[in-house]
């Protein structure tokens, strides 16, 4: 079978699907690769790195007559979808729930399509997962950045001049970019707390020497790993839990989300005028609507003393390293369909069944059948 790896062509993206090193995991495994000239190239994968593992570097025509699985990172576009062939196998991110009309130019090519954001959320799935493993960089360079944005260092430092208190770093949900926040913060040498609406965080939070502020929540303790909507109460008993961390706290990450749903306002205006004179929020929220109510996504607004930066940290930052990890999660998934080089087509299989949005030209997505 042969795998053909796109070069992304959404603008600023920098990222390719496959890197060499899992390039040739899978040609090791039985695989024919082909690869778009240049597609690695902002990830710093060279086309004679891809040539060196036995991939064969190829214009974009012969990716497309060539290869019976595509891959990709971003959704095909309009313009790919015309070059792909019937019976073609595309693997990318489709965001199908919000973009159906792809998905409905797919499935009149009579081509397959798995989408890697549909990826159920079971612990089997989880090297699977790309939006996991991207949003795991995000909360590293979260840190970065606002270290970047801040006029203080993290550690103690003890000096002949004197002696430096370490900076304090308060993380809104400890997710998973929550959790790679903390974690940063803390090997930079920070005194870092962290709250989250799951109480089953604070395990996670301790153990990476951090202080979890725990808000009493017993009704709305998760039961598929996902977050649900906070009661007024709870926003109320959180405010009054968390206040006193966050009034001195230095850096504020915030990365609190509820799938589905505008992302929750954690920190209002009100709060923000209590809080130090230097502090910087870095809202990871913003294009869900932001968890401080100041947040303008991709702006950096200036109130009270505080630097409030709202941003997404697109992983393209780190294409090098996020362009591995998606590669890593595209194996693992490709290698899970697969059986001897070929797809097994396990319907009911749960992880299979929920990806697999077009199967040979026929929409199979409930939620979709509905809205194209
Ligand atoms: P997310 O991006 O949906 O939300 C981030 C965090 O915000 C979550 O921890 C959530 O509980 C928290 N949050 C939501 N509302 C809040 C509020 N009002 N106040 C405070 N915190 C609030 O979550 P993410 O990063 O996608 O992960 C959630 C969980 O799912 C994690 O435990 C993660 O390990 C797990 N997971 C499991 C996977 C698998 O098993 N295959 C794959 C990915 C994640």
């Amino acid at each position: 079978m042969i795998i053909g790896i796109l070069k992304e062509t959404q603008k600023g993206e920098r990222r390719v699907s496959i890197s060499p090193n899992i390039a040739k995991k899978l040609i090791e495994n039985g695989f024919k690769v082909l690869v778009e000239k240049g597609a690695g190239e902002e990830s710093q994968f060279k086309n004679s790195y891809y040539e060196d593992i036995g991939a064969t570097v190829v214009k974009t025509d012969v990716l497309y007559k060539d290869s019976d699985v595509l891959v990709k990172i971003n959704p095909f576009t309009e313009e790919e979808i015309e070059l792909i062939k019937k019976g073609q196998i595309l693997i990318s991110q489709m965001f199908h729930k919000s973009l159906p009309g792809l998905i409905k130019a797919i499935s009149k090519k009579g081509a397959t399509t798995f989408s890697l954001d549909a990826m159920p959320r079971i612990s089997r799935a989880q090297d699977m997962d790309v939006l996991s493993s991207q949003n795991n960089l995000a909360g590293y360079k979260a840190v970065i950045k606002g270290a970047n944005e801040m006029t203080k260092i993290f550690p103690l430092m003890m000096t002949a001049a004197g002696t430096i208190t370490p900076s304090i770093v308060l993380v809104y949900g400890v997710g998973v970019a929550g959790l790679q926040a903390i974690a940063t913060a803390k090997r930079l040498g920070a005194v870092v707390e962290a709250t989250d609406i799951r109480p089953e965080c604070k395990e996670e939070t301790e153990s990476l020497g951090a202080k979890f502020i725990l808000v009493e929540n017993e009704e709305e303790s998760s039961d598929d790993g996902y977050a649900k909507v906070a009661s007024e109460d709870y926003a109320k008993r959180q405010k009054e839990a968390v206040d006193a961390s966050l009034f001195k706290a230095d850096l504020v990450i915030t990365t609190a989300m509820v799938p589905g749903h505008k992302a929750p306002t954690l920190i209002t205006e009100e709060q923000v005028k209590n809080m130090k004179n230097g502090a910087v929020i870095i809202d990871l929220a913003a294009a869900q609507g932001g968890n401080c109510e100041l947040s303008k996504m991709n702006k950096t607004v200036q109130k009270y003393g505080v630097k409030i930066i709202g941003t997404t940290i697109s992983p393209e930052s780190v294409s090098t390293n996020a362009s591995d990890l998606f590669a890593k999660n595209i194996f693992n998934f490709i290698m899970h369909l697969t059986e001897e080089n070929e797809f097994k087509w396990d319907l009911e299989e749960e992880i299979t069944d929920q990806t697999l949005i077009v199967k040979d030209g026929k929409i199979r997505h409930n939620g979709i059948k509905e809205t194209v």
